[in-house]
């Protein structure tokens, strides 16, 4: 299967993603390329590192959304994606973008949605006082953090959790969530009807 992974940041899930794909854990897979909106994005880095063609694209470059959705759709198709995932890319991504990869493009929060959607669900389930909270993966539809859950895992939160240790424990079941979802898909083990998705 080939994966397109779009970031913007650090890039620690890509890196989760590209050890499991060494590691066997995901089979017959490759990371046909990462596009990036930041320059600065580490993940750049994680991916020329393990040879994964790494594509800085500007929204600078582009009147509307849609413009730069349409090129980055492009350049997906070009690398023939079957599986797009998102892996911490702060971008809002259009209904063009949804139509052309429609239920192939992933997307991992770090909460239990619907609680806490948004650029800052670890912080603010920590602030919010909440004593579970956890990670969620999701297909993406035209929604906010709003598409079709297809698995989350609680997290607890301790009297002795700082922020920094719930974002640790946070991470590292990203980590572990996102190759285990990305291999069911591959193995056409996941189904979906309507909101309802299954992992078989
Ligand atoms: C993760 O916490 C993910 O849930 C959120 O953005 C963060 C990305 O981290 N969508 P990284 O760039 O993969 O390290």
């Amino acid at each position: 299967m080939k994966i397109g992974v779009l970031a913007s940041g650090s890039g620690s899930n890509l890196q989760a993603i590209i050890n499991a794909i060494e590691s066997g854990e995901i089979s017959d897979s490759t990371i046909a390329v990462l596009i990036c909106n930041r320059k600065e994005a580490y993940a750049l880095e994680r991916a020329k590192k393990h040879g994964i063609p790494a594509i800085y694209l500007s929204g600078k470059e582009f009147a509307t959304r849609e413009g730069y959705d349409k090129k980055v759709v492009e350049i997906l198709k070009e690398y023939g994606v079957e599986l797009v995932v998102l892996a911490g890319y702060l971008r809002w991504i259009t209904p063009y973008f949804v139509e052309s990869f429609k239920d192939k493009i992933l997307n991992i929060h770090p909460s239990l949605l619907p609680s806490f959607k948004g650029l800052h669900g670890i912080e603010q389930a920590f602030e919010y006082g909440v004593k579970v909270t956890g990670v969620t993966v999701h297909f993406v539809d035209e929604t906010e953090d709003g598409g079709a859950v297809i698995i989350q895992e609680a997290v607890m939160i301790e009297n002795s959790d700082t922020l920094e240790t719930l974002e640790e424990k946070i991470h590292k079941v990203e980590h572990k969530l996102y190759p285990y979802v990305i291999e069911a898909i591959r193995s056409g083990r996941v189904s979906k009807n309507g909101r309802i998705v299954k992992i078989n």
